[in-house]
Order: structure tokens, then sequence, then C-alpha cells
């Protein structure tokens, strides 16, 4: 059983997504972390976003592993690395790099194919599991998710500007909703939840139940 979760930047798709994989023993996918790997492995490493061909020669020797939660790349844990400014300034340009996407793509399905999975990203329902049993589009106001990812960041840094996170948000969703490859949107199929006015549980709830109610009809 597959379940995708897709949807805008602060949707809330990674705290939900999490929670629903526990509580059913799934393992869970944050692909927005694999692609956000990628782009601190070339940032480090000093490559032009726009050479293709140096990018092509990286992904070849490129590895990404989840354990416990955790992100390894090339066998080392950047899991607080890719949450950095420059990463998150970066990772929508490098995730419309098609090359890119092929091989974070195949990464993805290869690790999905050895339990059930929950996967989490932008492309979940409509390009990496097509035939997902459950596919969830997750949104919320921009300034409800600016003001949430201002909640998660203010305890580090006493001067963030919520405003400066909004314009950040607007340009990603911007740029992820209008890419040629694999753009974000709506699955015609999926199921549309707006967080806005929802809680954590509300949401986890409501997923809950659907995925419940496919394995009853599965088991028909
Ligand atoms: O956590 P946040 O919502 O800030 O973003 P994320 O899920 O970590 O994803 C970071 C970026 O990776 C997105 O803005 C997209 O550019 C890209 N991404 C993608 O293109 N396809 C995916 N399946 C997941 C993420
Ligand atoms: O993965 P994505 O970028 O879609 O969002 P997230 O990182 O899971 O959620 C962003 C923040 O919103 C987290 O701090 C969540 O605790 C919070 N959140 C919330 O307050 N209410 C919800 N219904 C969903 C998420």
């Amino acid at each position: 059983m597959i379940i995708a979760i897709d949807g805008p930047a602060g949707a809330g798709k990674s705290t939900i997504a999490k929670k629903v994989a526990d509580s059913l023993g799934y393992i869970y996918i944050d692909t927005g972390a694999m692609y956000r790997a990628f782009t601190y492995e070339l940032l480090t490493s000093s490559i032009s976003l726009s050479d293709i061909e140096e990018i092509t020669k990286v992904l070849e020797k490129t590895d990404i592993e989840f354990k416990n939660n955790e992100i390894f790349l090339n066998n080392l844990n950047v899991t607080n690395e890719i949450r950095s400014k420059n990463v998150t300034a970066n990772v929508s340009v490098v995730s419309a790099i098609p090359q890119v996407r092929e091989k974070l793509v195949y990464l993805q399905r290869k690790i999905a194919s050895e339990s059930n999975s929950i996967l989490d990203g932008r492309d979940i329902g409509t390009v990496v599991f097509p035939d997902a049993e459950l596919k969830i589009f997750l949104t919320a106001s921009v300034k409800i998710r600016a003001l949430r990812r201002y909640n998660e960041l203010i305890a580090k840094d006493k001067n963030i500007d919520i405003n400066e996170i909004e314009i950040e948000i607007e340009k990603r969703d911007k740029l992820d909703s209008s890419r040629e490859t694999s753009p974000l949107i709506k699955a015609t199929d999926a199921i549309e939840i707006d967080t806005s006015n929802l809680s954590i549980d509300e949401v986890v709830n409501t997923i809950l139940k659907l995925a419940e109610e496919i394995c009853e009809n599965e088991s028909l």
C-alpha cells in the first residue's frame, strides 16, 4: 500500500505523514529532504547549478538513504544541514532539473518497494506513484503556512522576519508549480484537505480513516 501526500511548503505534509506512518507501521519517505540533500551536495562542492554535465556526473556517484527518519548523503548524516537558508533558497532550481528528478524518483520507488510506505512531496500522486491507493493533497493559505514556519524558526533565530518567509514560500510555490518536469499539481484523483483551520490530529485522523476504508474494501 502506498499513501501519497503532496502540497506546497508548510501545508503540514511531513508532520502529518510521520504521524500516519507511525500509526500504521509504514515507512515514511520525505522526498523533499532528498532534493534538499542533493542541493546541499552541489552547494558544498561549489558546482554551478546550471552545469548540467557536472551535475549528472555527481548524480551518478550520489547515494541517499534514510535511517530512523534521519537522512544520509553518501553515508554522512545531513539531517540538520539540509534545512539551511542556502539550501532552501536553491532547492527549487535544482529540483527542476529533469536528470535530478529521474535519479531521485528511481531511489524513491526503490525505498518504497521494501514496505508499505507513505511519501510526501510535490509529484508523488502524479508521477512517482500515479497508482497509489490513497492520494492526499494538503493545502493552507500562504499566510498560515508562513506563520507556521515562523513559529518553528523563531526559537533558533530571533531576527527572523515573517514577511521574508512569506516571500520565500511564494517564490518556491511559483517555481515548483510552473516548472516543466513534474510540476506541483493536484492529481485528479487526490483528496484535497485545507489544513488552515485544522489541528494536526484532525488531519491525521481524517487520513487514517480514509486508509482504513481502503484496506476494508481491498479485503472484501
Ligand atoms: O519542507 P518544505 O515544504 O519547505 O519543502 P520540502 O518538502 O523539504 O521540499 C523542498 C523542495 O524540494 C520543494 O520546494 C521542491 O522544489 C522540491 N521537491 C520536489 O520538487 N519534489 C518533491 N517530490 C519534493 C520536493
Ligand atoms: O512538510 P510541510 O512543509 O508541508 O509542512 P510541515 O513541516 O509538516 O509543517 C509546518 C508546520 O506547521 C509544523 O510546525 C507543524 O507542526 C505545523 N502544522 C500545524 O500547525 N497545523 C497543521 N494542521 C499542520 C501543520
